[in-house]
């Protein structure tokens, strides 16, 4: 199966940092399972999320992949999600939980204060699953992207539930994302999964 843990220990683009700021768009806003010193709502521009990466080791099988977000290039696109400060040793664990497909990439953050407003900037950290890389399945009508969602599961659980869970953290940030509140709409009106 797929692995880009090798070449991301070599994608070093914030070597000698004490922090780094590593932002999240998919999983990576509502299941932090990793040390952090401090998290912050942030967005980034020119990205727009969207399920067209395939999950064979979390969300679904080498047989049967799920669908999880990546982002896909889109001028004049804001692309909202949490960003998180870190020490570079939470890199590691990071490379292999993000290893299908998914290489770390510099981008410049803009983060947000409680009020929505913007609060300052720096350069971060994403884990980028471009449209190049095996796991890539792409653009799908929405219905048929919510059935495969829908009955899909991997070790890490329910495809549904990475869905599910991303829509009602994007709520609770506040942010209108068009593209995962439809496809959570078409699974709303699609059996529970078996
Ligand atoms: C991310 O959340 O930023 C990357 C994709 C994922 O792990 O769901």
């Amino acid at each position: 199966m797929l692995d880009t843990t090798a070449l991301n220990q070599q994608r070093n683009f914030f070597e000698g940092h004490a922090d780094i700021w590593l932002f999240g768009y998919g999983s990576l806003i509502w299941k932090a399972d990793f040390a952090y010193l401090e998290r912050r709502p942030a967005f980034i521009t020119g990205w727009a999320r969207r399920f067209w990466q395939g999950s064979h080791d979390h969300r679904g099988t080498p047989d049967a992949p799920g669908r999880v977000a990546t982002l896909i290039r889109a001028q004049g696109a804001v692309c909202h999600g949490m960003a998180y400060r870190i020490t570079s040793d939470v890199l590691a664990p990071l490379d292999v939980r993000e290893k299908n497909g998914y290489l770390r990439e510099k981008v410049p953050l803009t983060f947000l204060n409680e009020n929505g407003g913007t609060a300052g900037q720096s350069e971060g950290l994403i884990y980028l699953a471009s449209e190049d890389n095996p796991a890539f399945l792409g653009e799908a009508p929405l219905a048929d992207m919510a059935r495969q969602i829908n009955q899909a599961h991997g070790p890490s659980g329910p495809n549904r539930e990475y869905l599910l869970n991303l829509a009602s953290a994007l709520r609770e940030l506040g942010v209108d994302d068009a593209h995962i509140f439809a496809l959570e709409q078409q699974l709303d009106r699609l059996p529970g999964y078996q």
